[in-house]
C-alpha cells in the first residue's frame, strides 16, 4: 500500500493527528499536503502529548521523512518555533524538507487575516486568523512569496516590493492600519532564510522517487471535506484543498499512485467557527460532548460547537473522495449515553432529502431527521478488540458502515496509540495492510 490518503470527513478535529501518528509505523514519508499552522494535530505518545501545526504528525518517529508539500503555505516564524520546540523535547527534525514551491505566510497576511474578520462583522468566517486565507489569494493572485525565494533574498526583496506596493495600500487606506517596511520584512526574513534553507527540497522528485522504490507514503489532510474552499459549506471554509484531491495537488504525485484513501470520523460532529452545522447541539449532549470530548480548539483554544453524527456528510465524504476505508475516533466520547442519534436525512419545507442538498440555502434551514440507537453505558477506553465492544457499540459502528458502504478499518476508543481497536483479528497497521 505505498500511497495512503488521509483525510478528515467534517469539519477539521477529527482525530487525523492520532491516526497519522499511529499509521506512520509502517511508512517511510508522511507528506502534509495542503493548509497552513491553522492546523491543530494532537499525538499522544505515552505522557507526551504533542500539538503539531505544521510538521507532519509522523516526526515522533525518526525512520519517518516528514515533509511539507507545495499545497501548503508556511509561516516561517511558525515553523522555527515548532522545529526548536520538538529539539527541545528531543525529537530529531533533521529529515524534514519543505517544498520549495510552498507559499509564505507574511505578516501581513497574519493582520490581514484579522482585519478582514473584523469588517465582516457578523458576517465573519471565524478563521484562525493565523493569515492562512490571505496567503493563498496571493498565491492565487501569482503576487505570492515562495520558500525558495528565500534562497536569493535579491528576488526575494523585488517580489516583496511588488506584493508590498499593493498591500500597504490595502492595509492604509482600507483598514485604516499601519504599512509595512519592506527592510524590516527582508531583515526577519533573511534571519528565517538562514536557518530554513537547508529543509528546502525538490518534494515532487523526492516522493515520486521514493513511491518508485516501494516506499509506503501517507498524505496525511488537515482540516476536513466541509471545509474544502471548493467542496464545502462556502463561504464557511478554508482557503485549500483537504479533499483527496489535494494530496495530489498539493505534492506532485498523480492520483494512479493511491491506493488507499482513508476517512476519518469522529462518532459525533464538532465545528470551530461560523457557518451551518444542521445537528449541532445547544442542550446538556452538547455540553457532555464538549467536556468528555476535551472538545476545545487546539489551534485557537475556541470551544468546538458539538452535534450528533450526520450521515448525510458522511455518505457526502466517502463520494467527494473516493474513501476506501473509514477510521472512528472518539467512540469513547458516547459512552454515557442512553441513546444515540444519527442523522440520515433533512427535511426543509416539506421535502426529505437523503443527500447533502446542493443549495446552501437549504442546509442552513434544513431540520435533521434523526435514527435512534442504543447506548451501551459502559466505559469501552481499554477495548482493543471489536468483539469485546458492548453490543450496542457494535451495532453503532457497524450501521456507520452500512450507511457509508465503506468498511470501517479502525476504531479509537481513546488518545492513546493503544485505544484503538483494529478491525481484522490480527490488529495493528500491518495486518491491516493485507486487507488490500
Ligand atoms: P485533528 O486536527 O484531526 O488531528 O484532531 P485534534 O488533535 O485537533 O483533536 C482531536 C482530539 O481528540 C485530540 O485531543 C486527540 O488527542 C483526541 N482524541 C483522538 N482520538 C480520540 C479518541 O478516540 N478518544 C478520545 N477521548 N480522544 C481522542
Ligand atoms: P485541523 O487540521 C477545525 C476552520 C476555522 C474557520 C475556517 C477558516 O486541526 O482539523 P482559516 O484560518 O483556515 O482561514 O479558517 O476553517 N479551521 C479548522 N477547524 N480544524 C482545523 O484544522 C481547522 N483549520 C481551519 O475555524 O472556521
Ligand atoms: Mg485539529
Amino acid at each position: 500500500m505505498p500511497a495512503t490518503v488521509l483525510v478528515g470527513t467534517q469539519w477539521g478535529d477529527e482525530g487525523k493527528g492520532k491516526i497519522t501518528d499511529l499509521l506512520a509505523d509502517q511508512m517511510d514519508i508522511v507528506v502534509r499536503f495542503q493548509g497552513g499552522n491553522n492546523a491543530g494535530h494532537t499525538v499522544v505518545d505515552g505522557a507526551t502529548e504533542l500539538k503539531l501545526h505544521l510538521i507532519p504528525s509522523g516526526i515522533l518517529y525518526p525512520h519517518i521523512t516528514p515533509i511539507i508539500g507545495s499545497g501548503c503555505v508556511v509561516d516561517p516564524q511558525v515553523l522555527l518555533r515548532e522545529i526548536d520546540g520538538l529539539t527541545e523535547r528531543g525529537i530529531r527534525t533533521a529529515k524534514l524538507m519543505v517544498s520549495a514551491n510552498a507559499h509564505l505566510i507574511m505578516p501581513y497576511h497574519r493582520v490581514l487575516d484579522g482585519a478582514r474578520e473584523r469588517k465582516l462583522g457578523n458576517s465573519k468566517i471565524g478563521t484562525t486568523r493565523k493569515g492562512v486565507g490571505p496567503a493563498y489569494t496571493d498565491k492565487a493572485a501569482r503576487i505570492g512569496l515562495r520558500m525558495q525565494d528565500m534562497l536569493d533574498m535579491k528576488i526575494f526583496r523585488q517580489k516583496l516590493d511588488a506584493a508590498l506596493a499593493e498591500k500597504n495600500e490595502l492595509l492604509t487606506k482600507i483598514y485604516d492600519l499601519p504599512p509595512f517596511s519592506a527592510d524590516d520584512i527582508c531583515e526577519e526574513f533573511t534571519g528565517y532564510a538562514d536557518r530554513l534553507s537547508t529543509y528546502i527540497a525538490d518534494v515532487p522528485y523526492v516522493l515520486n522517487q521514493a513511491l518508485d522504490r516501494g516506499d509506503n507514503v501517507l498524505f496525511e489532510g488537515a482540516q476536513g471535506t466541509l471545509l474544502d474552499l471548493d467542496f464545502g459549506t462556502y463561504p464557511f471554509v478554508t482557503s485549500s484543498s483537504p479533499t483527496a484531491g489535494g494530496a495530489c495537488v498539493g505534492t506532485g504525485v498523480g492520483p494512479s499512485r493511491i491506493e488507499k484513501v482513508l476517512g476519518i470520523a469522529k462518532a459525533y460532529i464538532t465545528r470551530v467557527g461560523s457557518g451551518p452545522f444542521p445537528t449541532e447541539l445547544n442542550d446538556e449532549i452538547g455540553h457532555m460532548l464538549q467536556d468528555t470530548g476535551k472538545e476545545v480548539g487546539t489551534t485557537t483554544g475556541r470551544i468546538r460547537r458539538c452535534g450528533w453524527l450526520d450521515t448525510l456528510i458522511l455518505k457526502y465524504a466517502v463520494q467527494v473522495n473516493s474513501l476506501t476505508h473509514l477510521a472512528i475516533t472518539k467512540l469513547d466520547v458516547l459512552s454515557s449515553l442512553e441513546t444515540i442519534q444519527i442523522c440520515v436525512g433533512y427535511e426543509h419545507e416539506g421535502t426529505f432529502y437523503d443527500r447533502l442538498p446542493a443549495h446552501q440555502s437549504v442546509f442552513h434551514k434544513c431540520v435533521p431527521v434523526y435514527e435512534e440507537l442504543p447506548g451501551w453505558g459502559e466505559p469501552i477506553t481499554e477495548v482493543t478488540e471489536f468483539d469485546k465492544l458492548p453490543g450496542a457499540a457494535q451495532s453503532y459502528i457497524k450501521r456507520i458502515e452500512e450507511i457509508a458502504g465503506v468498511p470501517v478499518e479502525l476504531i479509537a476508543v481513546g488518545p492513546r496509540r493503544d485505544q484503538t481497536i483494529w478491525r481484522n483479528k490480527q490488529g495493528g497497521p500491518q495486518a491491516a495492510r493485507t486487507l488490500q
